[in-house]
């Protein structure tokens, strides 16, 4: 969905941006969330909207391809039964590439499922935990219904969820993963446009296709899910959840143990572990020497 509201708003935000200092620009911006992908804004004066900056497009119409496919992914995300937040989208012309800025209304931090699981009992944690279960599940019914003529992925890690007056949200749809007639309809190498040049063979050799397909598995989906909870603290939770996600597995697919959820969880922190310090070896790169600015937001460290 596309509103006419505020484009010129976005296209002067985007003019005085420099990504390293959002907050000093003259359109002044927190950034609420960095995505591997996207950096997420909320704008100083606009409320109750946030802004999902996505610098990856070399022409309007790569990013008017990559914004359909988003609509296509949240019309049928919601056709499967889960409940995203409103949202729409501008696509604007940027000093070095088109940008697209996905909006979302606004999720209170107290309502975030990972804020959530450092403030309630395990009781309800777990209880949460099988009310995500249950929307990935939603998923996977929606892709055998459609004989996989389409095809969705999720990403169902604790931090992309949001509940709002009893009802479990979707949030993380900026990366429109799916496929039709098995045939995926994003084009990788626009996620490896945020990596380093020089090792974007690395990538697409060792990782991509690993990273791109779990997201279609809803036993991986699982498993990313509880092995978060390792990176969360909440190792207690572990056992108890995978009883939760077993319990909820299709029949024909085998049960997930506890030591998979290990080697799982050291696989994947080594994964982005070396894929955030590549780009931070670019970004010093880039800065640095090249002098080019660089277009993206950066985490700092992150405990995992
Ligand atoms: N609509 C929203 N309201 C409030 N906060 C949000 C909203 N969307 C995202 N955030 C914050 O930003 C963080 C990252 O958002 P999201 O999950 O959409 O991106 P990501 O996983 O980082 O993205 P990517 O798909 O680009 O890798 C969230 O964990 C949350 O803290
Ligand atoms: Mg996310």
């Amino acid at each position: 969905m596309e509103k006419k509201i505020s484009k010129d708003y976005l296209v002067n935000f985007e003019k005085e941006l420099d990504p390293q200092n959002p907050e000093n620009s003259k359109f002044p911006a927190k950034v609420i969330g960095y995505g591997e992908i996207s950096s997420i804004f909320k704008i100083d004066g606009i409320s109750g909207w946030i802004y999902k900056r996505l610098p990856l497009f070399e022409s309007k119409d790569q990013a008017r391809k990559y914004a359909n496919s988003y609509d296509d992914y949240v019309l049928n995300l919601r056709k499967s039964g889960i409940n995203l937040p409103e949202d729409f989208y501008k696509v604007i012309e940027g000093k070095n590439k088109f940008v697209l800025y996905l909006a979302q209304k606004e999720i209170l931090k107290e309502d975030l499922c990972q804020n959530k699981l450092h403030s309630q009992t395990d009781e309800q944690n777990l209880k949460m935990l099988k009310k995500i279960f249950i929307e990935i599940r939603k998923i996977y019914d929606f892709n055998q219904n459609n004989k996989r003529k389409i095809e969705l992925s999720i990403d169902g890690q604790v931090s992309n969820w949001a509940i709002e007056k009893e009802e479990l949200l979707y949030f993380d749809t900026s990366t429109p993963l799916f496929k039709i007639n098995n045939v995926e309809q994003m084009n990788p190498e626009l996620l490896l446009n945020s990596t380093p040049a020089a090792l974007r063979w690395l990538i697409r050799a060792f990782f991509l296709q690993d990273v791109m397909d779990r997201y279609y598995n809803i036993r991986l989906v699982y498993i990313d899910l509880v092995a978060n909870l390792f990176k969360e603290q909440k190792v207690d939770l572990i056992d108890s959840a995978l009883v939760g996600a077993n319990i909820l597995l299709p029949e024909n697919i085998e049960k997930i143990t506890r030591k998979e959820v290990e080697k799982y969880y050291k696989e994947d922190k080594f994964i982005w572990q070396l894929f955030l310090g590549l780009r931070r070896t670019d970004r010093w790169v880039t800065n640095k020497i090249l002098r080019k600015q660089y277009e993206y937001i950066l985490p700092g460290k992150i405990k995992r």
